[in-house]
């Protein structure tokens, strides 16, 4: 298993604007360990920041500027709607083209690690662990899924291979623009609309980062997954947010998550997954979701 591999080769993160990229990069780097973090803007391209398109395989480098000890695939189409809408375009970026970016990677000896979801499963159940039948209900999920089966795939056909796969639930970055809305509206006496049948099973970004740092570090292959460790839905947020600021909970007005417009697909029942394996594998522990949501409110610009 690429006993060879030290853990001070530079790390690979494709996707170096994603949240999770960017978070990651940054942590990293501070760890005093040297990233490349691809980007696919122009702009940002730069010795540290290969430029790579996963649109675009004909326009990569014949070699990688170096050898990676780990490489985190952050980068995808990761927007439901937009997969939905474009299911050919999307299948290509995020299963044709970044399994043959990982194969290459893994012919270098390189540790691929690919962030999947839990929209490979149906919901229907809370709790489902790694053994689970793989069930997608939505584009996205059929695509993770398909990605998730490649690199299986992958991993059997090159023995040496070590390829891992993080399953996360809802990833939350240190400021979301939703609850920051839902904040001044609250603050203004004006209501707020929240979903009751979308369920959040929310992990701070920082945790995933720890995760994908861990796994690294380890060299662990295998499926893994993170969620929080109970799930709510989106009007208990609501509720949590006003009891935070001490905000009358009757301007939480709680609705359906498609006739409401935030998504052209039914979710899931259930988006929280059983954490153990990686809490027995890493030390990762599946957090409360409203510490979670408190971590974030402490970050709320402050209302008069
Ligand atoms: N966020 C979550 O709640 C969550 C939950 C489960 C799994 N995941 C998975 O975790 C990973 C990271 O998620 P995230 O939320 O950090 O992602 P994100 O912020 O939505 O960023 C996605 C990134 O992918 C890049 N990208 C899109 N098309 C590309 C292409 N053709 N070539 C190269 N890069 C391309 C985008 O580049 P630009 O910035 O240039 O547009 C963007 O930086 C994704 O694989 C996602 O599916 C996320």
């Amino acid at each position: 298993m690429g006993s060879s591999f030290s853990n001070d080769l530079p790390h690979l993160v494709v996707g170096g604007d994603s949240m999770v990229g960017a978070a990651l990069a940054a942590a990293l780097r501070q760890g005093g360990q040297t990233v490349h973090a691809t980007t696919r803007r122009q702009e940002s391209h730069g010795p540290d920041r290969p430029l790579l398109d996963l649109a675009r395989p004909q326009d990569w480098p014949e070699a990688f500027p170096a050898r990676y000890g780990a490489a985190h695939i952050c980068a995808a189409v990761a927007r439901l709607d937009d997969c939905f809408r474009d299911p050919h375009g999307t299948h290509a970026i995020n299963v044709t083209n970044m399994v043959a970016l990982a194969r290459r990677l893994a012919a270098d000896g390189t540790q691929v690690i690919f962030l999947s979801t839990n929209q490979v499963l149906d919901g229907s159940l809370p709790f489902p662990d790694e053994t689970a039948a793989v069930v997608p209900s939505n584009v996205y999920g059929q695509q993770k899924a398909a990605a998730e089966r490649a690199l299986q795939d992958l991993a059997a056909d090159m023995p040496e291979a070590v390829v891992t796969i993080l399953r996360l639930s809802k990833v939350l970055p240190p400021h979301l623009p939703l609850f920051t809305d839902w904040a001044d509206s609250l603050a203004q006496g004006r209501p707020i609309d929240a979903a009751v049948d979308m369920s959040l099973a929310p992990v701070p970004v920082s945790l995933v980062v720890d995760a994908l740092r861990r796994l690294a570090g380890a060299r662990l292959p295998g499926l893994f997954q993170l969620s929080s460790a109970l799930e709510i839905d989106y009007a208990a947020a609501g509720y949590h947010l006003c009891r935070y600021l001490a905000a009358d909970p009757v301007l939480v007005r709680p609705v359906r998550a498609v006739a409401a417009g935030y998504v052209l697909e039914q979710p899931p029942r259930h988006t929280i997954m059983d954490s153990g394996k990686l809490a027995r594998a890493v030390g990762i522990q599946a957090p409360d979701p409203l510490a979670v949501l408190d971590d974030l409110f402490a970050n709320l610009p402050p209302h008069p």
